[in-house]
């Protein structure tokens, strides 16, 4: 078969939504203009454990504005039927105003409904809730764990006690909060028993479901629309429940409801990455080859559910080594569930492990990257299967060569920029390729336009843009003249946008119903006597801006529209579908980086700041490289976050978080971030999937705090073992 050329496919093409949004006219969940919508505002708890006493709404209701005050003295009983969705972690989740109990400091306690955004925010303070409090446990460090989750290979204590070398060290990293710039927001409109939700989320499915679970409906009745998300890093993968409280609003006071939690309810409304206590034993040669490692992870979890990601698996596979031990146990407190957040586990797990290769080559006087090659493993040790593809060798000679890694001093504290001290550091960077199920519909139409469905998200890589480039070179049209549509759960189904998992799948479904699409409208051209292409082989035949014809013989063919009017046929429609292969896997998929950085350090004042960075990706097939860059960069910036500002605090007397603003929660701003660039190795994953791309969302965060911390040694000698890496821990 003639292969359609891929003009739109690697072309850093700008967003076909960007000027909808630079204009506002991008709407958000609560942005949509619903009739006779009222306002709802969440009043919650100000203890940390405990039960509810009483709640006297007298002063509230009697506001002008104020319809009603929900709470569990007046809410109806809520089915809240059995239905674990695939996301949400194992446990009983919060059942919102079914009882007097209080789990956590900031658990919704009651909702005020009025007629105007004011009003309900002056009624609910208004809201007085007496309680019983109990104090709360949240720390982490006074806890008990839960039973772990283990795994092992060959006999990593033996080894440990014979290696020639030993080190043993324990790393830390805060809470960490998503803090997208669009806070969680729901608006919910009953129809009879129908219900409608404009939703903040990355899975209009998973919210669809849950919404049907909790209220006991069909899924059939729940409709979920959510055609932009104003930034999420995970957030939005599960149903918070602000969410039941909008579509519980609604139907008791029978009008629309818009909810919009606020910046500071963010923090205890939604989840977060839970903070970690990561202990690692490694053991090496004297060349550096690692002999064993052992890994003692805790992260804190809820009460009510116990949140677990895969922390783990970089431990598994990224280095070789015979003998390696792991536990991961959680440990529950009076907090709210955690979530996934940007790269989830691997950027925990990559920060420790990359900083104690980094400490190991300082104590055996090897280079960094060096120690990492003499630890390049030929196969994946976990599972014992081949590397689908695995460039990190090089990822580190590209990134050395454009970043100069070998002029750097291997000295630590040996570079001086008058008051500044320098550092350069590097990490490596690993991500897991996981596509899922996904189908898109796609209608070409007489008029030779297409429009193309799918029930994704774009919560900032670009959906829209890459789905309507793929589309655009499979149908053989302009970009101009494919239209994407996601975020309905009336479209065909797709998978949770997150984890990367997106463009493997999605992308996949609509290069199968856009191919599909092209042959029927191929078949219809070559049977049909009048058309030019009659009788022509249909493998022979290509598609162009619109005009069907002959691969080596462009002169002979016919448009879409010509075709299509002559047999009066209004649209060719397909389904185009990617099934994840079933059965075992037969590679190891994963997707790799290097990212290096350059920092000063203040020698007085112990300030960090990042002078530059260079982050080397393979990732398979680069659908866009504007995006790409997009995506690399803002993933450099969230590490940066991570390493040198975000943190969560928690005073631990109430369990109150005490710094829920961004005023107090440090998010990089411009003048934190410096030159920063991405390269992205040549090349696409057809084992990974039918269009080549591994995932590249997670994988620009991974390996970014552990580069910096490096650096920080590099330039310091002074090893910080604790995100963030704040001045105090460095005078
Ligand atoms: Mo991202 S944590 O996969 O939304």
């Amino acid at each position: 078969m003639s292969p359609q050329p891929q003009e739109a496919v690697g072309a850093p093409l700008s967003r076909v939504d960007g000027r909808l949004k630079v204009t506002g006219k991008a709407l958000y969940a609560v942005d949509h203009d619903i009739d006779a919508a009222v306002h709802a505002v969440v009043v919650d708890s100000s203890i940390g454990r405990g039960r509810m006493t009483g709640i006297d709404t007298r002063a509230a209701l009697a506001q002008p504005g104020v319809l009603k005050v929900i709470s569990h003295l007046n809410a109806p009983t809520l089915p809240y039927q059995r239905n674990p969705l695939p996301l949400n972690p194992p446990g009983e989740r919060l059942h919102v105003f079914q009882d007097d109990k209080v789990l956590f400091h900031g658990q919704p306690v009651a909702v005020v409904v009025a007629t105007t955004l004011e009003a309900a925010q002056y009624a609910a303070g208004l809201v007085t809730v007496t309680y019983d409090a109990q104090q709360p446990s949240t720390d982490m460090a006074d806890a008990p764990a839960g039973e772990p989750q283990t795994y092992a290979r060959g006999d990593a204590d033996k080894a440990l006690d014979s290696a020639a070398v030993h080190m043993e060290m324990t790393y830390r990293a805060a809470r960490n909060h998503h803090n997208a710039m669009e806070p969680h927001a729901t608006t919910a409109r009953w129809d009879g028993d129908k219900l409608t939700v404009w939703d903040k989320t990355q899975w209009v499915y998973g919210t669809q479901m849950e919404l049907a679970t909790v209220f006991g409906m069909a899924v059939e009745s729940v409709r979920v629309i959510s055609p932009f998300v104003g930034g999420g890093f995970g957030s939005g993968l599960r149903t918070w429940p602000h969410v039941i409280i909008a579509a519980l609003a609604a139907r008791e006071t029978s009008r629309p409801v818009k909810l919009a939690l606020t910046r500071r309810q963010l923090y205890f409304g939604t989840g977060f990455r839970p903070t970690y206590e990561y202990s690692v034993r490694l053991g090496s040669d004297r060349r550096g080859r690692l002999t064993a490692m052992v890994h003692d992870v805790r992260a804190e979890t809820s009460r009510y559910e116990t949140f677990m990601e895969s922390v783990l698996s970089p431990g598994k596979m990224l280095y070789s080594m015979p003998n390696v031990r792991q536990a991961y146990r959680t440990v529950p407190l009076d907090v709210n569930t955690p979530l996934y957040m940007r790269g989830p586990g691997y950027t925990t797990a990559s920060y420790v492990i990359e900083s104690a290769m980094d400490e190991l080559a300082h104590k055996l006087g090897i280079d960094p990257i060096e120690l990492r090659l003499r630890n390049e493993p030929d196969a994946d040790e976990s599972s014992g299967l081949p590397f689908s593809t695995r460039k990190l060798r090089e990822c580190y000679a590209v990134g050395a060569r454009e970043f100069g890694w070998h002029r750097r001093n291997p000295k630590a504290r040996a570079t001086r920029d008058g008051d500044w001290l320098i550092g350069t550091g590097m990490a490596a960077g690993v991500y897991d390729t996981v596509r899922k199920d996904a189908q898109a519909s796609v209608r070409l139409d007489a008029d030779g336009t297409a429009l193309v469905q799918s029930a994704a998200s774009d919560m900032g890589p670009g959906t829209y843009t890459s789905q309507t480039q793929l589309a655009a070179d499979a149908l053989g049209l302009t970009m101009r003249d494919v239209t994407f549509r996601l975020g309905d759960s009336l479209m065909p189904p797709a998978p949770p946008h997150g984890g990367s998992w997106t463009m493997a799948s999605v992308g996949s479904a609509v290069q199968d119903g856009c191919d599909k699409l092209r042959q029927q409208a191929i078949e219809l051209a070559v049977k049909d006597e009048k058309s030019p292409l009659h009788g022509v082989d249909p493998g022979m035949v290509v598609v162009c801006a619109g005009r069907l014809h002959v691969n080596d013989n462009p002169a002979r063919g016919e448009t879409y529209q010509q075709l299509l009017t002559r047999n009066k046929r209004t649209h060719l429609q397909t389904l185009g579908s990617f099934t994840r292969p079933t059965g075992p896997e037969r590679f190891s998929l994963y997707a790799y980086g290097a990212t290096f950085a350059e920092v000063a350090v203040d020698a007085r004042l112990g300030l960090v700041r990042v002078r530059r960075m260079l982050g080397v990706y393979d990732a398979g097939r680069i659908v866009n490289p504007k995006l790409a860059d997009s995506q690399a960069l803002g993933g450099m910036v969230g590490g940066i976050g991570q390493a040198l500002l975000e943190h969560t605090v928690t005073d631990h007397r109430d369990g109150r978080i005490v710094n829920a603003s961004l005023a107090d929660y440090l998010v990089p701003v411009n003048a934190d971030i410096p030159s920063l660039r991405a390269i992205y190795l040549d090349g696409d994953d057809r084992k990974a999937d039918p269009i080549g791309v591994k995932g590249l969302g997670e994988l620009v965060q991974i390996g970014v705090a552990p580069a910096i911390a490096n650096a920080v040694f590099h330039a310091t000698g002074r090893r910080v073992r604790e995100l963030p890496i704040t001045a105090e821990a460095l005078l």
